[in-house]
Formats: C-alpha cells, sequence, structure tokens
C-alpha cells in the first residue's frame, strides 16, 4: 500500500518536517516529482537540514528512500546533498534506490530556464532557476536524458545531442549565463551518479508492495503549483497532486491508500502569480517574521496571507485526501483576529470555486473572523486537552468547510513539536 503526503497550497508547508515524523511506520519514501525547486527543512537533534531531491525519511533508521521516475534531478545538487549527509553521519549507500527513468537536469537547462525568466521581464514566474521547466519540456517533447542514458557506452554524444539543441535555442536569447563554468561540475557528478544505485524503479517498487513493505510518498512543492490545476502558468512543471503518484512511481491507483494533506495555518507563496489572501500591510509582515517565511532554497521573502479555504477545499477534492495535518499553528500565537477565506467576490459574483481565469480575475477574498488565543501559546501545549479553546474552535470551522478531519497539529520545528487529534 502506499499512502500520500503531499502540500494543499503553494508549497513549503513543512512537508519535510512531517515526512520525517510518519517515515517511522512505513518501510520506504518515495520522491514522485519536482526536483531540487524543492527545500524540504528538517531539525534533526537540533541541526538543521534542508533536502532537494532525498526523500525525508533518511533520518528514521532502517528506511529505503526512493527517487522515482517522476522526478528530474540535478546530479550536482545530489551528489552535494549526499555528501552533506555522509558528513553528519548519514550513508546512503545502501538504501537510496534511483530510477533509471528520471530525467536529468542538464547545465544548459539551467541556462535555459535564466534565458527564459529573464524574456518574461515583469511577468516572469519567479522559478528557483534550477531548471525545472527546461528538464520537464524536453521529457515530454521526447528529447530528455535519463538516468539510464549515463550508463550508456554513447552517453557523451547523447549529452552533446541535447546540448547543440539547448546552444541553438539560447542563441534566441538576450540573456546568457556561463553555462560552460558548470560543465566540469556536471560531469564529475555523473560520474559518481554511476555509482549510486540506479533501479528499474516500478518493478522494484511494486515487488516491495508485493512483499507487504509499507510506502509513503513525499510531495514536493503544493497543489496550487500543479502545472494542470495550479494557477497556470505560475506553477511548476510537474503534476503535484496524487495523481502524479501513479505516474512518478509507476504504481496502480489502486495501490493508493490515505492521502495526508499539508496545510499551513495561514497562507504563504514564493514567486510570481495570484495570491487570493495575501497580505500586503503590517499584519502580512507580522506572519512572515513569526514563520521565518524566508525561501529554504533561494532565501527570497515568502508573500503572506491568511489560510484560503476556496483553494484547500479544491485541492483536498484534487487528491483525495482522507487526513488533514495543520502546521505552524504555533506562528498564529500572537495574533488577536484570525482570518480564513471562505469565498471569492469577483465583480458581483461570489464564488466557492477556483476561477479558470484566476490570473486576471480580480478577486477580492471574502473572510471569517475568530478570536485569536493569546496569551496562550499552542506552541508550549503537549496535550489535546490544553489547546485553548479558541484555536480548536478554528479548527473545527476547518473541518466543517473542507468536510476532513485533521489528524495532526504542528506546533514548531522539531519532530516531536506535534499533537495527534485522532
Ligand atoms: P516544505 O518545503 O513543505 O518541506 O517546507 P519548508 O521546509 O520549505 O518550509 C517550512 C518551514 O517551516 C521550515 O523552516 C520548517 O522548519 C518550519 N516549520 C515546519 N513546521 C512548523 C511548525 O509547526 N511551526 C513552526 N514555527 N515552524 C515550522
Ligand atoms: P517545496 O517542495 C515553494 C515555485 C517557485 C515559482 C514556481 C515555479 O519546498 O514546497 P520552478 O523552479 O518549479 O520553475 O518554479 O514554483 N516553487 C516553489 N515554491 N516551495 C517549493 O517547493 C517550490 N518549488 C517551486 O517559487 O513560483
Ligand atoms: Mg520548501
Amino acid at each position: 500500500m502506499v499512502d500520500v503526503l503531499l502540500g494543499l497550497q503553494w508549497g513549503d508547508e513543512g512537508k519535510g518536517k512531517i515526512v520525517d515524523y510518519l517515515a517511522a511506520r512505513y518501510d520506504i519514501i518515495a520522491r514522485f516529482q519536482g526536483g531540487p525547486n524543492a527545500g524540504h527543512t528538517l531539525y534533526v537533534k537540533g541541526q538543521k537540514v534542508v533536502l532537494r531531491t532525498i526523500p525525508s525519511g533518511v533520518f528514521q533508521e532502517n528506511k529505503l528512500n526512493l527517487i522515482g521516475n517522476g522526478v528530474v534531478i540535478d546530479p550536482v545538487t545530489l551528489k552535494e546533498e549526499i555528501e552533506n549527509l555522509n558528513a553528519i553521519g548519514v550513508s546512503l549507500s545502501d538504501n537510496l534506490f534511483i530510477s533509471h527513468k528520471a530525467h536529468l537536469i542538464l547545465p544548459t537547462h539551467r541556462a535555459l530556464d535564466a534565458a527564459s525568466e529573464h524574456a518574461k521581464g515583469t511577468e516572469k514566474i519567479g522559478s528557483t532557476l534550477k531548471g525545472i521547466g527546461p528538464a520537464y519540456m524536453d521529457k515530454t517533447g521526447r528529447n530528455g536524458l535519463r538516468v539510464g542514458d549515463i550508463l550508456a557506452k554513447d552517453w557523451k554524444a547523447r549529452y552533446e545531442k541535447l546540448k547543440q539543441k539547448h546552444l541553438s535555442m539560447l542563441a534566441m536569447y538576450s540573456e546568457q549565463v556561463d553555462w560552460e563554468s558548470w560543465e566540469p561540475a556536471f560531469f564529475e557528478a555523473v560520474a559518481y551518479l554511476q555509482s549510486l544505485n540506479i533501479v528499474n524503479g516500478e518493478y522494484w517498487l511494486n515487488e516491495q508492495i508485493k512483499a507487504g513493505k509499507k510506502v509513503l510518498a513525499e510531495g514536493a512543492q503544493g497543489s496550487m503549483l500543479d502545472v494542470d490545476y495550479g494557477t497556470y502558468p505560475f506553477v511548476t512543471s510537474s503534476n503535484t497532486i496524487t495523481a502524479g503518484v501513479c505516474t512518478g512511481l509507476g504504481i496502480a491507483p489502486s495501490a493508493i491508500g490515505d492521502v495526508f494533506g499539508i496545510t499551513k495555518a495561514y497562507c504563504t507563496r514564493v514567486g510570481s502569480g495570484p495570491f487570493p489572501t495575501e497580505l500586503h500591510d503590517e499584519v502580512g509582515e507580522a506572519l512572515r517574521v513569526a514563520g521565518s517565511e524566508f525561501g529554504a532554497v533561494t532565501k527570497r521573502p515568502r508573500r503572506c496571507g491568511w489560510i484560503d479555504l476556496v483553494a484547500l477545499k479544491y485541492t483536498i477534492m484534487l487528491s483525495g485526501v482522507t487526513r488533514l495535518i495543520v502546521t505552524k499553528a504555533d506562528v498564529m500565537d500572537g495574533f488577536e483576529t484570525i482570518k480564513a477565506a471562505t469565498a471569492y467576490k469577483i465583480g458581483d459574483e461570489v464564488t466557492k470555486e477556483m476561477p479558470f481565469d484566476i490570473c486576471e480575475a480580480d478577486i477580492e477574498a471574502q473572510y471569517e473572523s475568530f478570536k485569536g488565543w493569546a496569551p496562550v501559546k499552542t506552541s508550549e501545549c503537549t496535550t489535546l486537552e490544553s489547546l485553548p479553546e479558541a484555536f480548536k474552535n478554528f479548527c473545527s470551522f476547518l473541518e466543517d468547510y473542507l468536510e476532513v478531519k485533521i489528524q495532526y497539529v504542528s506546533n514548531g520545528t522539531g519532530r516531536d513539536n506535534l499533537l495527534k487529534l485522532f
């Protein structure tokens, strides 16, 4: 059986921390999409670690980790990540497996990402510039190179062929980066990647499932960044919802069990694009400060706003979420009033559905207000009973609106800052 854990907003919901906790009860943790645009933060014995391509189960003993075919891999970032983990005593030689069908991010993919973003000017996506979009374009355009290609005798020729194609594309752009200086590190990392456990991921995983192993599929980014259902074109280039687990790992829909959906108690977004509940005032700034809302990868300040139940209900529907997890409850501790968007007003219309033209529509979010729980701090609560009534009321409202029960509330960065509600 494969359970799924994914973000329900625009990413950075706290997936790394929750996977690290939940991993204890699984045998295998698998990434199914995205790439080094992800930054999943965990605190292990007080030490901060940010994972990019490697599943967040690596700090639990005796787990196997799979990077599935749906992931795009930058060998340079992957090597760096493994070396950093080795340096803190985490060995991955026996427990990290990589699908040979996962696509590769080349230095020229990163150059194309930078050139394309630059050309968009004020309409830029706000990409992490890790080469994600161009790599997925080559995948669907049927030009891509996969991990299995690095084992071929003519690997260098395959690389040169794709590089030449990229160079002709780069010639169309004014923005040029020094990708050539990235090539030596790339080839060094490819040589390193050749020595890792490259497997036929879909057979490998299905055999494990048949043998009764429990799998947790770890999402990257968030559902509102999904290439089909997110705020297109301000999205990433993969399917971040539950459906992506099947194609990204090679498992049947019938293998999917529980779906854990994560939301912050408020909302953030990094990069451009619509964000109906964004706060441009001192409240937004207070959320950014209280929540330390700066990108784990790019260090950019994250845009902050109230929780958006219209968007959440949509993403819960898309992924069939069976258990909700609310993170960063402690960030709301000092606020006198807390709001949740329950509808969008667009012109004279009020709707609870995500509009097709969300990027053009002038949306005014409509809110329900809740009394805060200061001076009580959820960060100091260690039992369910000790949680403040006002916080419980807020949670009940979310559960009624979203029609899913909250199973966990996270009230701090550590593995143990977690309260189980059922
Ligand atoms: P991910 O991409 O979904 O794994 O999330 P990130 O790691 O990018 O961002 C989440 C940030 O919130 C990280 O810095 C976490 O350490 C932090 N975090 C996670 N859960 C909590 C929580 O309950 N409270 C607080 N204060 N911080 C949290
Ligand atoms: P995790 O897994 C937050 C955003 C970028 C940009 C858009 C496209 O840590 O939650 P891309 O690099 O994919 O071309 O960028 O998507 N984005 C994320 N935002 N968390 C992430 O990952 C993100 N990965 C991409 O900021 O707006
Ligand atoms: Mg992140």
